[in-house]
């Protein structure tokens, strides 16, 4: 009789660490090394092209019409060019920071803590690299450090110096909300987040 209780008891006990065990595991990770090898794949791909396309508009416009005319080419551009590789692409492909120009970049709540965590790394002169958020069922969330480089301090730099008050004062014309100046390269200036289907 005893023996008998003491079987049962053990018996959920054991189920009980199992249970425990299998759900911790569910909650650290949200994808199969298979699943996580895919989806990083195929944001950095898309984070990679997109960067390709934007980068090369952005210097064809600086050669042809200076600063201020790439600035003003960039407002009418980036969005209408992330919306049709997002549709190429069938994703959602976002730029965020949390120092935006455009204001429709400000992060969401998820971004967010992707880029909270990013901004943590680098602060610790470590390279953030990119990672994956399940956000439900079906839709996978890709994130990836954006760094400033040399080039991109004609718009992101310091005013006066890197910038020409000249130029900003287009800049401040088109986003009176600017927050996107003062970075130097090497600094995190923003995040990707791409969101596909699982
Ligand atoms: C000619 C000026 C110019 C240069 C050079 C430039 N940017 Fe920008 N950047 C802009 C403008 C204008 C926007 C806002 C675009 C919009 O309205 O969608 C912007 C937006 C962004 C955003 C989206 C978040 C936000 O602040 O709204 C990121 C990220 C970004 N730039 C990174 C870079 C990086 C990295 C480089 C260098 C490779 C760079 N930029 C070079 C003008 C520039």
């Amino acid at each position: 009789m005893k023996l008998k209780a003491f079987s049962t008891f053990a018996s959920l006990l054991l189920i009980l660490l199992l249970a425990q065990c299998t759900s911790d595991k569910a909650s650290q990770q949200q994808f199969s090394p298979d699943e996580e090898k895919v989806y990083l794949d195929k944001g950095k791909a898309i984070a990679a092209a997109t960067f390709t396309t934007l980068s090369g508009q952005l210097t064809a416009a600086l050669e042809k019409e200076g600063v201020a005319g790439a600035v003003r080419y960039c407002n009418l551009a980036a969005m209408p060019l992330l919306d049709s590789l997002s549709k190429a692409n069938n994703a959602t492909i976002r730029r965020t920071s949390g120092k935006p120009r455009n204001p429709l970049d400000a992060p969401t709540e998820w971004e967010a803590e992707l880029l909270s965590a990013f901004q943590l790394e680098a602060s610790k002169g470590e390279q953030p690299m990119p990672r994956l958020k399940l956000l439900d069922e079906k839709k996978v969330a890709f994130a990836a450090p954006i760094m400033l480089q040399p080039l991109c301090t004609k718009c992101h730099g310091a005013v006066g110096t890197d910038i020409a008050e000249g130029d900003y004062a287009v800049i401040k014309e088109l986003y009176p909300q600017d927050q996107a100046v003062g970075y130097k390269p090497g600094e995190l200036r923003g995040m990707w987040s791409i969101t596909f289907e699982r």
